[in-house]
Protein backbone atom coordinates (compact mmCIF):
# COMPACT_ATOMS: atom_id res chain seq x y z
CA UNK A 1 0.00 0.00 0.00
CA UNK A 2 1.01 3.80 -0.39
CA UNK A 3 1.04 5.90 2.48
CA UNK A 4 -1.37 8.92 1.84
CA UNK A 5 -1.74 11.78 3.73
CA UNK A 6 -4.62 14.72 2.96
CA UNK A 7 -3.87 18.56 3.95
CA UNK A 8 -6.67 20.28 4.64
CA UNK A 9 -8.71 17.45 5.77
CA UNK A 10 -11.84 19.02 7.25
CA UNK A 11 -12.84 21.14 4.09
CA UNK A 12 -15.33 20.73 1.48
CA UNK A 13 -12.44 18.84 -1.06
CA UNK A 14 -10.71 17.00 2.12
CA UNK A 15 -13.71 15.16 2.85
CA UNK A 16 -14.42 13.79 -0.38
CA UNK A 17 -10.81 13.01 -0.40
CA UNK A 18 -11.69 10.95 2.42
CA UNK A 19 -14.64 9.56 0.94
CA UNK A 20 -12.86 8.46 -1.67
CA UNK A 21 -9.44 7.06 -0.27
CA UNK A 22 -11.35 4.95 2.20
CA UNK A 23 -11.77 2.42 -0.08
CA UNK A 24 -9.08 2.68 -2.34
CA UNK A 25 -7.53 -0.59 -2.98
CA UNK A 26 -3.48 0.84 -3.25
CA UNK A 27 -3.96 3.91 -1.30
CA UNK A 28 -3.86 4.19 2.74
CA UNK A 29 -4.79 7.49 4.41
CA UNK A 30 -2.28 7.52 7.37
CA UNK A 31 -1.84 11.63 7.94
CA UNK A 32 -4.70 14.14 8.13
CA UNK A 33 -3.57 17.46 8.27
CA UNK A 34 -6.30 21.26 8.54
CA UNK A 35 -5.48 24.89 10.35
CA UNK A 36 -4.34 25.18 13.69
CA UNK A 37 -7.52 25.36 14.93
CA UNK A 38 -8.19 21.66 14.46
CA UNK A 39 -5.36 20.23 14.86
CA UNK A 40 -4.52 18.06 18.13
CA UNK A 41 -8.48 16.90 17.54
CA UNK A 42 -9.73 13.32 16.52
CA UNK A 43 -10.84 13.73 12.84
CA UNK A 44 -14.51 13.15 14.11
CA UNK A 45 -13.87 15.72 16.56
CA UNK A 46 -12.76 18.55 14.50
CA UNK A 47 -14.53 17.64 11.24
CA UNK A 48 -18.60 19.28 10.23
CA UNK A 49 -19.36 16.36 8.13
CA UNK A 50 -21.32 17.23 5.10
CA UNK A 51 -21.15 14.58 2.44
CA UNK A 52 -24.25 12.06 2.44
CA UNK A 53 -22.48 9.12 3.54
CA UNK A 54 -21.31 8.47 7.05
CA UNK A 55 -17.22 9.51 8.14
CA UNK A 56 -15.32 6.60 7.09
CA UNK A 57 -14.32 4.59 10.36
CA UNK A 58 -10.54 4.53 9.43
CA UNK A 59 -10.19 8.17 9.71
CA UNK A 60 -12.77 8.79 13.14
CA UNK A 61 -9.98 8.17 15.74
CA UNK A 62 -6.87 9.93 13.50
CA UNK A 63 -5.33 12.83 15.35
CA UNK A 64 -6.07 15.78 12.96
CA UNK A 65 -2.16 17.84 12.82
CA UNK A 66 -0.52 20.84 11.82
CA UNK A 67 -0.11 21.41 8.26
CA UNK A 68 3.43 21.28 8.97
CA UNK A 69 5.87 18.31 6.97
CA UNK A 70 7.57 17.85 10.38
CA UNK A 71 4.43 16.87 12.12
CA UNK A 72 3.60 14.49 8.74
CA UNK A 73 5.56 10.96 8.73
CA UNK A 74 6.15 8.72 6.50
CA UNK A 75 4.02 9.63 3.52
CA UNK A 76 4.93 8.92 -0.11
CA UNK A 77 1.73 11.30 -1.66
CA UNK A 78 -0.07 13.87 0.06
CA UNK A 79 -3.56 15.39 -1.65
CA UNK A 80 -3.89 19.16 -0.81
CA UNK A 81 -6.95 20.65 -0.04
CA UNK A 82 -5.60 23.75 1.57
CA UNK A 83 -6.18 27.36 0.50
CA UNK A 84 -4.55 28.64 -2.27
CA UNK A 85 -2.40 31.33 0.23
CA UNK A 86 -1.56 28.63 2.15
CA UNK A 87 -0.59 26.15 -0.31
CA UNK A 88 1.96 28.34 -1.81
CA UNK A 89 3.65 28.74 1.56
CA UNK A 90 3.48 24.62 2.26
CA UNK A 91 3.38 22.41 -0.39
CA UNK A 92 6.80 23.47 -1.63
CA UNK A 93 8.01 22.26 1.66
CA UNK A 94 5.76 18.81 1.44
CA UNK A 95 7.32 18.64 -2.28
CA UNK A 96 10.79 18.32 -0.67
CA UNK A 97 10.43 14.71 0.24
CA UNK A 98 6.70 13.31 -0.98
CA UNK A 99 4.95 13.87 -4.15
CA UNK A 100 2.36 16.66 -3.93
CA UNK A 101 -1.16 16.13 -5.87
CA UNK A 102 -2.67 19.27 -4.97
CA UNK A 103 -6.27 20.86 -5.68
CA UNK A 104 -5.21 24.75 -5.27
CA UNK A 105 -4.48 27.47 -7.80
CA UNK A 106 -1.03 28.45 -6.27
CA UNK A 107 1.26 26.28 -8.31
CA UNK A 108 -0.42 25.24 -11.19
CA UNK A 109 1.18 27.92 -13.60
CA UNK A 110 4.18 28.02 -12.54
CA UNK A 111 6.34 26.57 -15.91
CA UNK A 112 7.89 23.58 -14.29
CA UNK A 113 4.92 22.28 -12.15
CA UNK A 114 2.19 19.56 -14.84
CA UNK A 115 -1.04 21.00 -14.72
CA UNK A 116 -2.86 17.80 -15.31
CA UNK A 117 -5.58 15.83 -16.54
CA UNK A 118 -4.62 12.25 -17.26
CA UNK A 119 -7.19 11.83 -20.29
CA UNK A 120 -6.05 15.27 -21.73
CA UNK A 121 -2.70 15.98 -21.28
CA UNK A 122 -0.45 12.86 -19.36
CA UNK A 123 2.65 13.73 -21.27
CA UNK A 124 3.05 17.05 -19.46
CA UNK A 125 4.16 14.70 -16.29
CA UNK A 126 7.66 15.07 -18.17
CA UNK A 127 7.68 18.69 -16.45
CA UNK A 128 8.52 16.32 -13.13
CA UNK A 129 12.43 15.67 -13.70
CA UNK A 130 12.98 19.57 -14.73
CA UNK A 131 10.86 20.93 -11.30
CA UNK A 132 13.25 18.17 -9.65
CA UNK A 133 16.22 19.77 -11.19
CA UNK A 134 14.85 23.20 -10.91
CA UNK A 135 14.09 23.26 -7.14
CA UNK A 136 16.51 20.29 -6.36
CA UNK A 137 13.45 18.63 -4.74
CA UNK A 138 13.41 14.06 -3.78
CA UNK A 139 9.14 15.19 -4.34
CA UNK A 140 7.83 16.77 -6.52
CA UNK A 141 3.65 18.46 -6.78
CA UNK A 142 1.73 17.88 -10.05
CA UNK A 143 -1.49 19.79 -10.15
CA UNK A 144 -5.49 19.48 -11.50
CA UNK A 145 -7.20 22.37 -12.70
CA UNK A 146 -9.83 24.22 -10.98
CA UNK A 147 -13.12 22.37 -10.97
CA UNK A 148 -15.10 24.18 -14.36
CA UNK A 149 -11.94 24.18 -16.43
CA UNK A 150 -11.78 20.16 -15.88
CA UNK A 151 -15.15 19.54 -17.03
CA UNK A 152 -14.85 22.25 -19.94
CA UNK A 153 -11.57 20.60 -21.08
CA UNK A 154 -12.49 16.51 -20.90
CA UNK A 155 -15.24 17.61 -23.78
CA UNK A 156 -12.68 20.19 -25.45
CA UNK A 157 -9.95 17.61 -26.00
CA UNK A 158 -11.73 15.50 -28.72
CA UNK A 159 -13.02 17.86 -30.50
CA UNK A 160 -9.80 19.50 -30.38
CA UNK A 161 -8.44 16.90 -31.92
CA UNK A 162 -10.56 16.30 -34.59
CA UNK A 163 -11.61 19.85 -35.50
CA UNK A 164 -10.35 23.11 -35.73
CA UNK A 165 -11.18 25.36 -33.34
CA UNK A 166 -11.64 28.90 -33.50
CA UNK A 167 -13.29 30.21 -30.34
CA UNK A 168 -14.75 28.78 -27.09
CA UNK A 169 -17.47 30.60 -25.23
CA UNK A 170 -18.90 29.29 -21.94
CA UNK A 171 -20.90 30.02 -19.41
CA UNK A 172 -21.16 28.30 -16.22
CA UNK A 173 -23.70 27.49 -13.49
CA UNK A 174 -21.61 26.46 -10.76
CA UNK A 175 -22.45 24.77 -7.27
CA UNK A 176 -22.07 26.38 -3.60
CA UNK A 177 -19.72 23.55 -2.79
CA UNK A 178 -16.94 25.04 -5.41
CA UNK A 179 -16.87 27.47 -2.85
CA UNK A 180 -15.98 25.53 0.19
CA UNK A 181 -18.44 25.67 3.62
CA UNK A 182 -17.66 29.03 4.76
CA UNK A 183 -17.94 29.99 0.72
CA UNK A 184 -20.97 31.80 -0.04
CA UNK A 185 -23.39 32.87 2.32
CA UNK A 186 -27.24 31.15 2.05
CA UNK A 187 -28.14 34.69 2.71
CA UNK A 188 -26.78 35.44 -0.84
CA UNK A 189 -27.69 32.03 -2.71
CA UNK A 190 -31.36 30.97 -1.56
CA UNK A 191 -33.65 32.21 -4.20
CA UNK A 192 -30.83 33.85 -6.12
CA UNK A 193 -27.91 33.74 -8.26
CA UNK A 194 -24.54 35.14 -8.13
CA UNK A 195 -23.10 36.63 -11.34
CA UNK A 196 -19.59 36.72 -10.14
CA UNK A 197 -16.98 33.94 -8.88
CA UNK A 198 -13.82 35.77 -7.95
CA UNK A 199 -11.06 34.69 -10.48
CA UNK A 200 -12.40 31.93 -11.88
CA UNK A 201 -13.10 33.60 -15.38
CA UNK A 202 -9.22 34.15 -15.90
CA UNK A 203 -8.63 30.20 -14.63
CA UNK A 204 -10.77 28.95 -16.96
CA UNK A 205 -9.25 31.00 -20.02
CA UNK A 206 -5.88 30.22 -19.17
CA UNK A 207 -5.69 26.30 -17.97
CA UNK A 208 -7.73 25.56 -20.88
CA UNK A 209 -5.12 26.09 -22.98
CA UNK A 210 -2.57 25.43 -20.88
CA UNK A 211 -3.98 21.88 -20.41
CA UNK A 212 -4.52 21.69 -24.69
CA UNK A 213 -0.99 22.69 -24.64
CA UNK A 214 1.96 20.96 -26.62
CA UNK A 215 5.34 20.00 -24.47
CA UNK A 216 8.35 20.00 -26.30
CA UNK A 217 11.97 19.99 -24.61
CA UNK A 218 10.17 20.90 -21.37
CA UNK A 219 8.54 23.86 -22.36
CA UNK A 220 4.91 23.89 -22.48
CA UNK A 221 2.91 26.03 -25.60
CA UNK A 222 -0.85 26.79 -24.47
CA UNK A 223 -2.94 26.02 -27.19
CA UNK A 224 -3.67 29.28 -29.59
CA UNK A 225 -7.68 29.39 -29.70
CA UNK A 226 -9.96 31.83 -27.86
CA UNK A 227 -11.19 31.00 -25.09
CA UNK A 228 -13.79 33.75 -23.13
CA UNK A 229 -16.01 32.82 -19.65
CA UNK A 230 -18.30 34.05 -17.84
CA UNK A 231 -18.89 32.25 -14.51
CA UNK A 232 -21.59 32.71 -12.58
CA UNK A 233 -22.80 31.03 -8.47
CA UNK A 234 -26.42 29.69 -8.48
CA UNK A 235 -28.13 27.69 -5.72
CA UNK A 236 -27.34 23.94 -5.98
CA UNK A 237 -25.24 21.94 -3.78
CA UNK A 238 -22.85 19.46 -6.04
CA UNK A 239 -21.89 19.82 -10.15
CA UNK A 240 -21.28 22.11 -12.00
CA UNK A 241 -23.39 23.03 -15.13
CA UNK A 242 -21.61 24.68 -18.04
CA UNK A 243 -23.04 26.37 -21.34
CA UNK A 244 -20.84 25.46 -24.04
CA UNK A 245 -20.51 27.20 -27.38
CA UNK A 246 -17.70 26.69 -30.24
CA UNK A 247 -16.97 28.23 -33.22
CA UNK A 248 -15.29 26.08 -35.37
CA UNK A 249 -13.01 27.28 -38.47
CA UNK A 250 -14.71 24.52 -40.92
CA UNK A 251 -18.42 22.86 -40.60
CA UNK A 252 -18.80 19.96 -39.42
CA UNK A 253 -21.61 17.75 -38.34
CA UNK A 254 -23.27 16.76 -35.50
CA UNK A 255 -23.29 13.22 -35.56
CA UNK A 256 -19.43 13.52 -35.96
CA UNK A 257 -19.06 15.69 -32.97
CA UNK A 258 -20.95 12.83 -31.47
CA UNK A 259 -19.10 9.99 -32.10
CA UNK A 260 -15.83 11.94 -31.18
CA UNK A 261 -17.19 13.07 -27.24
CA UNK A 262 -18.46 9.06 -26.67
CA UNK A 263 -15.35 6.89 -28.43
CA UNK A 264 -13.36 9.19 -26.28
CA UNK A 265 -10.82 7.78 -24.02
CA UNK A 266 -7.60 8.40 -22.19
CA UNK A 267 -4.92 6.64 -20.66
CA UNK A 268 -6.65 5.95 -17.36
CA UNK A 269 -9.25 3.87 -18.94
CA UNK A 270 -6.43 1.82 -21.11
CA UNK A 271 -4.54 0.87 -18.08
CA UNK A 272 -7.45 0.65 -15.97
CA UNK A 273 -6.90 2.94 -13.53
CA UNK A 274 -9.25 2.49 -10.14
CA UNK A 275 -11.05 6.11 -9.96
CA UNK A 276 -10.84 6.18 -14.18
CA UNK A 277 -14.59 6.63 -15.62
CA UNK A 278 -15.27 3.81 -17.94
CA UNK A 279 -16.09 6.62 -20.72
CA UNK A 280 -15.27 10.39 -19.73
CA UNK A 281 -17.69 11.87 -21.74
CA UNK A 282 -21.16 10.41 -21.37
CA UNK A 283 -24.09 11.87 -24.15
CA UNK A 284 -27.70 12.32 -22.97
CA UNK A 285 -30.21 12.35 -25.75
CA UNK A 286 -32.87 14.17 -23.71
CA UNK A 287 -34.07 17.66 -24.43
CA UNK A 288 -33.66 18.30 -20.39
CA UNK A 289 -30.51 16.76 -19.73
CA UNK A 290 -28.05 16.71 -18.08
CA UNK A 291 -29.08 18.11 -14.91
CA UNK A 292 -26.89 18.74 -11.78
CA UNK A 293 -29.11 16.28 -9.30
CA UNK A 294 -29.82 14.00 -11.83
CA UNK A 295 -25.86 13.82 -13.65
CA UNK A 296 -23.63 14.43 -11.30
CA UNK A 297 -22.95 11.11 -9.95
CA UNK A 298 -22.30 9.32 -13.32
CA UNK A 299 -19.34 6.70 -12.59
CA UNK A 300 -19.00 7.62 -9.03
CA UNK A 301 -18.91 11.42 -10.51
CA UNK A 302 -16.04 10.79 -12.82
CA UNK A 303 -17.68 11.03 -15.75
CA UNK A 304 -19.11 14.72 -17.74
CA UNK A 305 -22.22 14.32 -18.47
CA UNK A 306 -22.89 16.46 -22.17
CA UNK A 307 -26.45 16.96 -23.70
CA UNK A 308 -28.24 19.29 -26.20
CA UNK A 309 -25.22 18.75 -28.75
CA UNK A 310 -26.80 20.87 -31.72
CA UNK A 311 -25.61 22.90 -34.13
CA UNK A 312 -26.14 26.77 -33.98
CA UNK A 313 -29.27 27.49 -36.20
CA UNK A 314 -27.76 31.13 -36.58
CA UNK A 315 -24.12 30.49 -37.06
CA UNK A 316 -23.51 27.35 -39.25
CA UNK A 317 -19.87 26.52 -37.93
CA UNK A 318 -20.92 27.07 -34.14
CA UNK A 319 -21.63 23.92 -32.05
CA UNK A 320 -23.61 24.26 -28.77
CA UNK A 321 -23.77 22.02 -25.88
CA UNK A 322 -24.63 21.34 -22.09
CA UNK A 323 -22.26 20.04 -19.47
CA UNK A 324 -22.14 18.30 -15.90
CA UNK A 325 -19.50 17.57 -14.33
CA UNK A 326 -19.09 17.11 -10.23
CA UNK A 327 -17.14 19.92 -8.91
CA UNK A 328 -15.72 18.24 -5.67
CA UNK A 329 -15.16 14.47 -7.36
CA UNK A 330 -14.57 15.64 -11.22
CA UNK A 331 -13.15 19.07 -10.86
CA UNK A 332 -11.24 18.02 -7.74
CA UNK A 333 -10.62 15.16 -5.16
CA UNK A 334 -11.15 12.63 -7.65
CA UNK A 335 -9.23 14.76 -10.48
CA UNK A 336 -5.98 14.54 -7.98
CA UNK A 337 -6.15 10.84 -6.84
CA UNK A 338 -6.40 10.15 -10.44
CA UNK A 339 -3.03 12.24 -11.12
CA UNK A 340 -1.53 10.22 -8.43
CA UNK A 341 -2.95 6.39 -9.84
CA UNK A 342 -1.48 7.41 -13.00
CA UNK A 343 2.11 8.71 -11.87
CA UNK A 344 1.91 5.58 -9.17
CA UNK A 345 1.32 3.26 -12.57
CA UNK A 346 3.79 4.87 -15.06
CA UNK A 347 6.81 6.40 -12.93
N1 LIG B 1 -14.71 23.04 -3.57
C1 LIG B 1 -14.42 22.74 -4.85
O1 LIG B 1 -15.29 22.34 -5.66
C2 LIG B 1 -13.02 22.91 -5.36
C3 LIG B 1 -12.75 22.47 -6.64
C4 LIG B 1 -11.46 22.56 -7.13
C5 LIG B 1 -10.49 23.11 -6.35
N2 LIG B 1 -10.76 23.57 -5.09
C6 LIG B 1 -9.66 24.12 -4.30
O2 LIG B 1 -9.38 23.19 -3.23
C7 LIG B 1 -8.93 23.90 -2.07
C8 LIG B 1 -9.83 23.56 -0.88
O3 LIG B 1 -11.15 23.99 -1.15
P1 LIG B 1 -12.37 23.69 -0.15
O4 LIG B 1 -13.57 24.07 -0.91
O5 LIG B 1 -12.25 22.32 0.40
O6 LIG B 1 -12.06 24.73 1.05
P2 LIG B 1 -12.58 24.70 2.58
O7 LIG B 1 -13.84 23.92 2.69
O8 LIG B 1 -12.58 26.10 3.03
O9 LIG B 1 -11.44 23.88 3.38
C9 LIG B 1 -10.17 24.40 3.63
C10 LIG B 1 -9.30 23.41 4.39
O10 LIG B 1 -8.00 23.99 4.60
C11 LIG B 1 -7.73 24.11 6.01
N3 LIG B 1 -7.05 25.38 6.29
C12 LIG B 1 -7.57 26.63 6.20
N4 LIG B 1 -6.62 27.56 6.52
C13 LIG B 1 -5.50 26.86 6.83
C14 LIG B 1 -4.19 27.23 7.27
N5 LIG B 1 -3.85 28.52 7.44
N6 LIG B 1 -3.29 26.24 7.49
C15 LIG B 1 -3.60 24.95 7.31
N7 LIG B 1 -4.84 24.53 6.91
C16 LIG B 1 -5.77 25.47 6.67
C17 LIG B 1 -9.07 24.03 6.69
O11 LIG B 1 -8.89 23.56 8.02
P3 LIG B 1 -9.85 24.01 9.27
O12 LIG B 1 -11.09 23.15 9.18
O13 LIG B 1 -9.02 23.69 10.47
O14 LIG B 1 -10.14 25.47 9.09
C18 LIG B 1 -9.80 23.04 5.78
O15 LIG B 1 -9.38 21.73 6.11
C19 LIG B 1 -8.94 25.39 -2.44
O16 LIG B 1 -7.65 25.76 -2.89
C20 LIG B 1 -9.95 25.44 -3.59
O17 LIG B 1 -9.74 26.54 -4.44
C21 LIG B 1 -12.01 23.47 -4.57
Amino acid sequence: MVNVGILGATGMVGQRFIQLLAEHPKFEITALTASKRSAGKRYEDAVTWHLDTKIPDVVKDTLVVDTDPNEVKDVDIVFSALPSDTAALVEPKFAQSCIVASNASAMRMEPDVPLVIPEVNPEHLDLIEIQQKNRGWDGFIVTNPNCSTIALTITLKPLYDQFNIKRVYVSTMQAVSGAGYNGVPSMAIVDNLVPFIGEEEDKMESETLQLLGDIDEGVVTPASFGVSASCHRVSVLDGHTEAVFIEFEDKFEVDDVKKSFSKFQGLPQKLGLFSAPQKPIVIREEDDRPQPRMDRNEDKGMAVVVGRVRKDPVFDKNLKYILVGHNTIRGAAGASILNAELINEIM
